[in-house]
């Protein structure tokens, strides 16, 4: 069975080492596990007030993520939590009240950072966040991906093996646990 992966990245850099995170993830991804960027960088400022009136763009990510069979996050940290653009985009996911498109959707999350304990802190929020979504997350491995240069190439090649293994590790985890789900839950 072939399962739609929506992907997050949180950063909106146009050379992100979470962006080429994300590219080389989907290299390596199990071959029923097929990966869409779902686009945050053009949704305005979550405004309850549009809570009637949606914005296209907010409109669009709740359609991209309510299409998907699950979510993978690639988020850096920014001041130890996670990107405003990134809360941003959950806050628009998950209202109006009473439609929340993260609920019941499994999700992993996965981040890089040049810094000696990556993305931990940032992560442990997201982690935090997805539980009151009511967002089912893999709990293991937990992957806080210590970047140095010319870790993932251009194109997408992890050029450390025991890091390639790793994310290998990583995918076949998740997608353990987008199966585990399916077989017990239904969603829309
Ligand atoms: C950072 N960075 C950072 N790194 C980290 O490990 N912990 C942190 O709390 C922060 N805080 C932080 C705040 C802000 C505003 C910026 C711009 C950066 C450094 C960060 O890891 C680095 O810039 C990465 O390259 C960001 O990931 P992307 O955007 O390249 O994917």
């Amino acid at each position: 069975m072939t399962y739609e992966v929506g992907y997050v990245v949180g950063s909106l850099s146009r050379g992100s080492i979470n962006r080429r995170l994300a590219g080389a993830l989907a290299g390596l991804a199990p071959q029923d596990l097929r990966f869409t960027e779902i686009p945050i960088r053009d949704l305005p400022l979550y405004d309850h007030d549009l809570d009637q009136d949606f914005p296209s763009a907010a409109r669009e990510l709740k359609r991209a993520i309510e299409g998907s069979d699950a979510l993978l996050f690639v988020t850096p940290e920014y001041n130890r939590s996670i990107p405003g653009a990134l809360k941003n985009a959950i806050d628009w996911a998950t209202r109006p009240w009473g439609s929340n498109s993260l609920d019941g959707k499994p999700a992993a999350v996965i981040g890089a950072s040049p810094g000696l304990i990556s993305t931990a802190v940032a992560q442990h929020h997201l982690k935090s966040i997805l539980s009151f979504t009511n967002s089912p997350v893999l709990g293991q491995p937990e992957a806080y991906i210590r970047y140095t240069d010319g870790l993932i190439t251009d194109n997408g090649k992890v050029t450390d093996e025991g890091t390639e293994a790793f994310l290998r590790r990583y995918l076949e985890a998740f997608h353990t646990h987008i199966s585990t789900f399916a077989r017990s839950h239904t969603w829309t």
